[in-house]
């Protein structure tokens, strides 16, 4: 039985994009048939980073109700060496579909978390995919929400950023606490010399302490990590890096919950 995995925060910038994305690479390479969605239809990136501009369907036309879940698949197996195994679905990213998403109602949302729900049939179910991986926009968006109450699982992205933790710490108690969700936290963007020098245990019981869910991964902040350089799917393009290497414990841990 496939999983559904979204990766939230509660600020932006936090890291999600970069993580959902590496995260579904990392389990494709595991084997395991991965589809990518883009949900953050606020400020869509995955078609930029990704580079691909044009697709039969924009995952918004499915959520519209007026295409079926499969033509907003693009295969992008070929780019990671591993066939039939990385799938993306996409937000639209023109201003004219960005207006549209962000003037959506409720009677709208209640609607597209129906056909968030019943990818667990078309795409888990009916095409065997072992995963569904959301990238989202940070906070309370609506979308964002849809995607924390359909996923088993909820990675939350934070930084020792103050007002983040604070932020993340309500979210925490607030929000995923609501959904019931199983809910472990990704440090990310961390200083070698403010944290990591404490040590893994110490950062895991400050993590207990401060947020009172279990610790993913911690990943330091690497200079050479940067959307400018267009190597979003870093752990396919620098197999050796430190990045890597937590990836895959993450991975592996989220192959296990
Ligand atoms: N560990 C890291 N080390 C260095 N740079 C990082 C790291 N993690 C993320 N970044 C960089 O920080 C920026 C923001 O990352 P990303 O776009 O993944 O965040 P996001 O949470 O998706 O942002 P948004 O909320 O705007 O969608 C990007 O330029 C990314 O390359
Ligand atoms: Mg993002």
């Amino acid at each position: 039985m496939g999983k559904m995995v979204a990766v939230h925060s509660y600020k932006g910038g936090t890291g999600k994009t970069l993580l959902s994305t590496n995260i579904a690479v990392t389990l494709a390479k595991h084997g395991r048939k991965v589809c990518l969605m883009d949900l953050d239809f606020r400020a869509p990136s995955l078609s930029t980073l990704l580079n691909v501009s044009k697709t039969e369907c924009w995952l918004n036309d499915y959520l519209n109700g007026v295409c079926e879940i499969d033509k907003t698949l693009i295969d992008l197996s070929g780019r990671i060496g591993n066939q039939g195994k990385f799938f993306v679905s996409l937000a639209n990213p023109s201003v004219e579909a960005i207006r549209d998403m962000s003037a959506k109602d409720r009677k709208w949302e209640m609607r597209a978390l129906g056909r968030i729900l019943s990818l667990r049939n078309s795409l888990l179910n009916d095409m065997g995919f072992d995963y569904i991986i959301f990238d989202t926009s940070p906070g309370l968006q609506y979308s964002s929400i849809n995607a924390i109450v359909s996923a088993d699982i909820v990675v939350v992205a934070t930084t020792l950023d103050n007002s983040d933790v604070e932020g993340t710490k309500r979210m925490l108690r607030d929000l995923y606490d609501l959904f019931e969700k199983k809910t472990e936290l990704v440090l990310n963007k961390i200083m070698y010399d403010d944290s990591l020098r404490a040590g893994k245990e110490k950062l895991q019981s400050l993590v207990k302490d401060t947020y009172e869910v279990p610790l993913l991964g911690v990943i330091p902040c690497f200079c050479d990590i940067s959307r400018a350089e267009g190597k979003i799917i870093f752990v396919h393009e620098k197999p050796d890096h430190p990045f890597t290497k937590i990836l895959d414990e993450i991975a592996a841990k989220i192959e296990k919950t």
